[in-house]
C-alpha cells in the first residue's frame, strides 16, 4: 500500500513538473509570436506585450536547481550555461524594451534574433542536439 502511494505521489509531481514547463513554454511561444507580429505588422503594443509574457515565463529559471532538473544526466554539468541562457534571454528582452521605449524599432527589431538564440541555447542543451 505504501509503495502505491509513494509512486503514486512521484508519478503526480513528475507529471505536474511536465505540465509546468510546457505551459510555461506555450507563454514563451506566444510571447515571441506576438514580438514578431509586432515588428511585422508595426504595433509597438504587440512587442512590449510578447516582452512582457516571456519575461514572466523565463522567471521559472532563477538559479541553478530551477535550471537543473530539466537536463538530462549527461549534461547536468552544462547547468551554468544553460542558465546563463536565460538571463541572457532576460538582458535581451530589457535591452528591446528599452530601445522601444526610445522608440527605436530598427534597433529593438535587431535584437529580435538574439532572443530566438537564447531560446534555442536552452533547448540544444536541454535536448542534446
Ligand atoms: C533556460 C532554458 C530554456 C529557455 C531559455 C527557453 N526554453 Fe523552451 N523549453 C525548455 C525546456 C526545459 C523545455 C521542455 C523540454 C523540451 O521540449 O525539450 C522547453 C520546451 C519548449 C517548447 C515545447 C513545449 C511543448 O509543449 O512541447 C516550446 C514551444 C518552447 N520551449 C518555447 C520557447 C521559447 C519561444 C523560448 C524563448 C523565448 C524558450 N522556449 C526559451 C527550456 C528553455
Amino acid at each position: 500500500m505504501k509503495k502505491i502511494v509513494i509512486s503514486l505521489s512521484a508519478f503526480l509531481i513528475l507529471g505536474l513538473q511536465a505540465t509546468d514547463i510546457n505551459t510555461n513554454m506555450h507563454t514563451m511561444k506566444e510571447g515571441l509570436e506576438s514580438i514578431q507580429d509586432g515588428f511585422l505588422y508595426n504595433s509597438q503594443e504587440a512587442v512590449a506585450s510578447g516582452i512582457v509574457q516571456i519575461k514572466k515565463a523565463n522567471e521559472i529559471f532563477h538559479d541553478k536547481d530551477s535550471v537543473a532538473k530539466y537536463l538530462p544526466e549527461d549534461k547536468k554539468k552544462l547547468v551554468g550555461v544553460t542558465l546563463l541562457s536565460a538571463k541572457r534571454l532576460s538582458s535581451d528582452l530589457d535591452a528591446m524594451s528599452e530601445y522601444l521605449a526610445q522608440g527605436n524599432m530598427l534597433e529593438a527589431a535587431v535584437l529580435h534574433s538574439d532572443i530566438i538564440k537564447d531560446c534555442t541555447r536552452c533547448h540544444a542543451i536541454v535536448r542534446g542536439w
